[in-house]
C-alpha cells in the first residue's frame, strides 16, 4: 500500500554556513526521502531557514543591514549548498513568513484556551547602551566562587555554575556596558499540565529511539516539567505576540512551527490541503533532527502539536554528531570545521554522501570522519568495486549493446535481486550501514565475474563477440542493480546509470529485472578515485575560512553568536625554580572517562598514576574530546593539586592542556614508553 509520509530536517538557523556537521542529517534525510520515493510512496521532504532570534538581529546591526536583508542572503547560500550535496527539498521556506505567523497564532490561542499560559515578571540584565536584556551568553564576568576573570555568563571554566546575576563586574559582550536588573514580563508554558499525556506519549507511542524515551523519562518526566519562558521583551526579531504587545515569540516556538507553515507553503503551491498533511492520522510525519536538539522536539513539541490539533510525530530520528579524525570535535583552527562550500572545492559531494551512509545506524551514536579511512572506502568501495563494474566493460558495451536474453550469470542478478527486501529494510529503519555492507557484498560477489571473464581479450577476438555482449550484459545489469540499491545513497550514480542504458532508474523494483536486448550509450567517466592530497588541501582551506563563519561544532547545534575572539595572554608574574619545583608533573593514564550530566563543560577523568594509585579529576575538555576518545592515553597531571570540592565531586589534579578553549583545547601528551607515575621534568 503506498504511505503518504511528510518528513522534515531541522531547520538550520540562518546565523551561519553549512557545515559538514550539519550535513550528516541533511544528508540522513535526503537518502530516506528519496528512498521512500524510489519505492512509491508518497513522501515529501519540507524544510525552512530558522531565521529569529537575537543572534540574527546583533548579527545584522553589525553587519549594517536589516534582518530581512541577513536572512535572504543566508536563505540563498543555504539552499545553494544543500543543492550542491544533492540534498533535495519539496520545499524550503522562511520562519519569518506570513504562514509561520499565522499558524503560530493559532497555536496560541490553542495553548491560551487550554489555559497553559501563564505570565511572570522576571529580573534579567539589562544592557542599557544596547538597550535590550542580555541572555546568559551576552554576558561575560568574574566568577563568584573561585574569581576567575571573563567568564561566561553561566558557569566558568573551572566548572563552578551560577546565574548571570551573581557575577562579579558583569559585562556586556555586545556593547562592553555594565548590565542593569530590569523586571520584565515573560509568558510561560506550563508543561507540567501536560505530563500524562507526554509519559504516555514517550513510552508508548513507539515515536523514539529507546535511548531517547530513557533519557526523557530519567531526566524530564522523573520530576515536575519546568514551565517553558516562550517570550522575550522587545528588541527583537520575530513575531510580536498578538493579545501581549510589546512582547516576541522566542525563537524556539516559531521555529518547529515552521514545519507546518513551509509545509503550508507547499501545500498552496500544489493545490494541496494542509489538512491533509498535518491533521491526518493516515499521514506519517517524520523528524530528522540532531541528540541537541532532542528536548524541544519530544516535549514541547508533541505538548504543543497535541494542544493545538496537530498530527503527533511518527517518528523523531535522532542522530549523534559528527566528530572528526577519532572522536574529535570539529574545530576551525585544525581545519576540521569545513563548510560545505570549502568541501565542494576539493571533493565529490557523493563521497561524503557515501561514507556517512557507511556510517549511520538507526542508534543516538556520533560518527567519526577519519580522512584516510573516507579514501579508503570510496576508492576501494565506490570506485574499485562499484563502478569497476561498468567501466570494465562500459568500453565495450556500446559496440555490442546488450543481448536479447539474460544470459547465465551463475545465479548472481537472482542473488541480488533476492536481497533487495533486507536492504530495504534496513534504508527503512535508517540502518544505512547495513544497507551499505549488504550491497558492498553484492558489488565483491560481481567483481570476480568480469575478472575472470577478461571481456579484454574477448574483444580482441572476432569470434567471441557475442560472448563479449553477454559478458557487457551480465556486468552492467549488476551495475544497475547496485545503482538502484545506491540510488537514495548516491542519486548522481543512478543518473549516470540511466543515461548509459537509456532507462532512467525510477523504481525499487527496477532491480528485480535485467534490462536486455538495447543499445549501450557511450561510456562516461563516473567517478574518479580521491587523493588524501586533496582532503589535506582542504583542511588547510578549512582554516582560513572566515571568523563570521565560525558556527558550534555539532551537527544541528546552530544557535552560536558569543564565540570570543582569542585575546593576547599576558605571560604570568615571574617565578623562581623553587616555586617551579613545588607543581608536582606525573604522567598518568585515562583509566575512564565519562560526561558528567548538567556540565556544560566537564569531562570526569579516572587517571591511573600506577600501581593502585588512582585520581578523580574534572576536566573543562568537553567541547574538545568525546569521552572514547581519551581512555588508554596517557596525559601530563598536576598530580599535588590541593583538592577541590565541585557541585559534581571532588577534583584531584589537574590534567595540563593547551589551546584557547572551547573546542579547541588540546591535552599535552607523553611518549607512550613513560610509564604512569613517573615524574615530568
Ligand atoms: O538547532 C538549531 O539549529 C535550530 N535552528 C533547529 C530548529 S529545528 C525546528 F524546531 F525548527
Amino acid at each position: 500500500m503506498t504511505r503518504q509520509i511528510l518528513v522534515t530536517s531541522a531547520l538550520p538557523y540562518a546565523n551561519g554556513p553549512i557545515h559538514i556537521g550539519h550535513l550528516v542529517e541533511y544528508v540522513q534525510t535526503d537518502i530516506w526521502v528519496r528512498f521512500q520515493k524510489l519505492r512509491g510512496n508518497r513522501c515529501i521532504y519540507i524544510c525552512a531557514d530558522d531565521t529569529h532570534g537575537t543572534a540574527i538581529m546583533i548579527r545584522a546591526k553589525k553587519e549594517g543591514r536589516s534582518e530581512e536583508e541577513l536572512i535572504a542572503a543566508m536563505s540563498e547560500e543555504h539552499q545553494r549548498d544543500f543543492a550542491g550535496f544533492g540534498v533535495q527539498f519539496d520545499h524550503y521556506g522562511s520562519t519569518n513568513s506570513e504562514e509561520n505567523r499565522e499558524v503560530c497564532t493559532d497555536f496560541w490561542k490553542a495553548l491560551r484556551a487550554a489555559g497553559l499560559v501563564v505570565e511572570r515578571s522576571i529580573e534579567q540584565l539589562y544592557d542599557p547602551e544596547a538597550e535590550t536584556f542580555l541572555a546568559d551568553r551576552f554576558v561575560r564576568g568574574t566568577c563568584p566562587h573561585c574569581k576567575l576573570e571573563n567568564q561566561a555568563g553561566d558557569n566558568c571554566d573551572n566548572g563552578h555554575t551560577y546565574s548571570p546575576t551573581e557575577l562579579i563586574d558583569p559585562k556586556s559582550t555586545l556593547s562592553g556596558a555594565t548590565p542593569i536588573l530590569k523586571d520584565a514580563l515573560h509568558l510561560f508554558v506550563q508543561l507540567e499540565q501536560l505530563h500524562e499525556f507526554l509519559a504516555q506519549w514517550v513510552d508508548q507511542s513507539g515515536a523514539l529511539q529507546p535511548e531517547t524515551a530513557n533519557y526523557l523519562k530519567g531526566q524530564f518526566l522523573s520530576d515536575e516539567l519546568r514551565d517553558w519562558d516562550i517570550s522575550r521583551p522587545a528588541p527583537y526579531f520575530g513575531f510580536e505576540i498578538p493579545d501581549s504587545p510589546g512582547n516576541y515569540w522566542y525563537v524556539w516556538f516559531d521555529a518547529p512551527i515552521g514545519y507546518i507553515a513551509s509545509t503550508k507553503q507547499w501545500c498552496d503551491i500544489h493545490d494541496e490541503e494542509l489538512s491533509d498533511w498535518w491533521q491526518n492520522k493516515d499521514c506519517e510525519v517524520h523528524h530528522f533532527i540532531g541528540k541537541d536538539i532532542t528536548y524541544f522536539h519530544t516535549l514541547f513539541w508533541p505538548g504543543m502539536l497535541q494542544t493545538a490539533g496537530y498530527s503527533l510525530p511518527t517518528k523523531v530520528h535522532i542522530h549523534g554528531f559528527l566528530t572528526v579524525g577519532g572522536g574529535l570535535k570539529m574545530s576551525k583552527s585544525v581545519g576540521t570545521l569545513i563548510s560545505a562550500e570549502t568541501y565542494l572545492k576539493y571533493a565529490d559531494p557523493s563521497f561524503l554522501r557515501y561514507f556517512y551512509a557507511t556510517k549511520l545506524s538507526p542508534r543516538v551514536e556520533d560518527i567519526d570522519l577519519g580522512l584516510e579511512e573516507f579514501v579508503e572506502k570510496v576508492n576501494s568501495d565506490l570506485v574499485g568495486k562499484v563502478v569497476n563494474l561498468a567501466s570494465r566493460v562500459g568500453k565495450f558495451a556500446s559496440t555490442t549493446g546488450l543481448s536479447p536474453q539474460y544470459p547465465d550469470d551463475g545465479g548472481l542478478f537472482a542473488a541480488g535481486a533476492a536481497k533487495g527486501d533486507e536492504i530495504a529494510e534496513a534504508y527503512e529503519s535508517c540502518d544505512y550501514a547495513r544497507a551499505m555492507r549488504l550491497i558492498m557484498e553484492l558489488a565483491d560477489a560481481a567483481n570476480p565475474f568480469v575478472e575472470h571473464a577478461k571481456p579484454w581479450e574477448m574483444k580482441k577476438d572476432a569470434e567471441r563477440q557475442d560472448e563479449l555482449r553477454d559478458v557487457c550484459t551480465v556486468a552492467l545489469n549488476l551495475f544497475r542493480q547496485l545503482a538502484i540499491y545506491l540510488a537514495p545513497v548516491l542519486p548522481k550514480l543512478a543518473d549516470d546509470c540511466g543515461k548509459l542504458l537509456g532507462d532512467p532508474i525510477k523504481s525499487w523494483d527496477q532491480s528485480q529485472t535485467p534490462i536486455v536486448g538495447q543499445p549501450v550509450n557511450k561510456f562516461q567517466r563516473m567517478m574518479n578515485r580521491v587523493q588524501l592530497e586533496d582532503l589535506e588541501k582542504m583542511i588547510e582551506d578549512g582554516k582560513t575560512e572566515s571568523d563570521a563563519e565560525e558556527v558550534v561544532a555539532d551537527a544541528g547545534a546552530q544557535y552560536n553568536d558569543s564565540d570570543q575572539p582569542l585575546k593576547d595572554e599576558p605571560l604570568a608574574d615571574e617565578i623562581t625554580i623553587d616555586d617551579f619545583a613545588k607543581v608536582d608533573l606525573r604522567v598518568a593514564r585515562v583509566i575512564s572517562a565519562e560526561h558528567v550530566p548538567d556540565a556544560n563543560k566537564l569531562l570526569k577523568l579516572t587517571l591511573s598514576l600506577g600501581g593502585s594509585e588512582r585520581r578523580q579529576v574534572f576536566a573543562g575538555i568537553k567541547a574538545a574530546y568525546e569521552p572514547e576518545s581519551l581512555v588508554g592515553r596517557l596525559v601530563v597531571m598536576v598530580a599535588n593539586l590541593q583538592p577541590r570540592k565541585m557541585r559534581f565531586g571532588l577534583s584531584e589534579g589537574m590534567v595540563t592542556a593547551s589551546g584557547p578553549g572551547g573546542a579547541d583545547v588540546f591535552i599535552l601528551g607523553v611518549d607512550e614508553g613513560a610509564q604512569p607515575g613517573q615524574r615530568v621534568h
